[in-house]
């Protein structure tokens, strides 16, 4: 090992050998890669849950062939409610062996199923993984997300505050002007304070349809000109958007919200106890973490699963906190052997 990466371990507070150094980082890939080719099938056929079944699916089977002992921790809900991938369920080959290396697993198979349905942007298969312990075990409510990429001073952004008041330390970070900045935001209308909001401070607004988890990782890319990721989206998707943070560097907030007595009850089974808690990124993710995705339609984080002849293509990434390595994958399945991409 570097001294860089010892450096960065040292920094992430994780150690030089942990269960994660037992899993191969691109192994991750190939899970999500099965996902995503499983759900490119049914892009824009209109069925968002056949969609999300093949990817539930192959991601399980891909999980079941690697060589660790995985627990789900956030998943496709909880075991009543899905047959799969819920909530609590053991993965991998090695979930009967008690020298296997043990983990904790955050996974979507296919975050943006109506997206899919509808052949939109941004759909993604995606995953992380952490040593037990380490990823929040949200429950499936709403959460307050606000999120701005690397490179500002910690602490610019508050969920506390008001919008205008984090706009305003943004752009005053940014050395720009609360009009120059470019805010993204979940297209529904429990947004429209918010919105009217940014709008009176002459804001950006990309507002799309679906699909948090590429929406809070665009402030971290330079390319989608995009600053700040403000609203409500789901939990589970935020603690997934905070495991891709904590790899790629970045402020991230949440704090989750509890909107009837149903899921003030469902607060007290999952054990929060304080239902204002503000989560910052190590309270979501901490430790040393892999985050890997991959594309099922076309979107600002990456390319859709194509289908050539005789062959299908993916495009990945997979990252950890500990290095803080972030490598892309372009991925060509044959269909049969000996076939060739042309
Ligand atoms: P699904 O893949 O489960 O359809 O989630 C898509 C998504 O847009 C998430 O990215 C986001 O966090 C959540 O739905 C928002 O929920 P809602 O559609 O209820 O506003």
């Amino acid at each position: 090992m570097t001294d860089t990466m010892q450096a960065a371990r040292a920094a992430t507070g994780t150690t030089a050998s942990n269960a994660l150094d037992r899993v191969l980082v691109l192994e991750m890939v190939r899970v999500t890669e099965a996902a995503a080719v499983a759900a490119s099938h049914l892009i824009g056929r209109g069925d968002e849950k056949a969609a999300d079944h093949a990817a539930v699916e192959a991601m399980r089977e891909a999980l079941n062939q690697l060589d660790f002992d995985g627990t789900v921790v956030i998943g496709e809900g909880e075991r009543d409610e899905a047959p799969m991938l819920f909530i609590g369920e053991r993965v991998g080959a090695g979930r009967d062996n008690p020298n296997a290396a043990r983990i904790d697993i955050a996974l979507d198979p296919l975050e943006g199923t109506t997206i899919t349905a509808k052949a939109g942007p941004n759909a993604l298969a995606v995953l992380a993984i952490a040593e037990q312990g380490c990823l929040l075990n949200a429950p499936d409510v709403y959460m307050d997300k606000l999120a701005i990429g690397p490179g500002y001073p910690e602490g610019t952004i508050d969920l506390g505050k008001s919008v205008t008041d984090n706009i305003r330390a943004i752009a005053a970070a940014k050395g720009v002007q609360p009009n120059e900045i470019i805010a993204c935001v979940l297209d529904r209308p429990r947004h429209a304070d918010l919105i009217a909001e940014l709008r009176s401070l002459g804001c950006g607004i990309q507002l799309i349809p679906d699909g948090d988890v590429a929406g809070v990782i665009a402030v971290t890319d330079p390319d989608t000109s995009v600053d700040v990721y403000m609203g409500q989206g789901g939990a589970p998707e935020g603690v997934l958007a905070a495991a891709a943070l904590r790899c790629v560097g970045g402020q991230f907030q949440g704090r989750l919200v509890f909107r009837n007595d149903d899921e003030r009850a469902r607060a007290d089974r999952w054990g929060v106890e304080d239902l204002d808690r503000i989560y910052h990124l190590n309270d979501l993710a901490k430790g040393d973490v892999i985050f890997a995705a991959t594309g099922v339609t076309d979107g600002s984080l990456l390319e859709g699963v194509k289908r050539r002849r005789g062959c299908v293509t993916t495009e990945s990434v997979v990252m950890r906190a500990s290095t803080g390595t972030v490598r892309w994958v372009r991925g060509e399945h044959r269909k049969e052997p000996g076939l060739h991409c042309d």
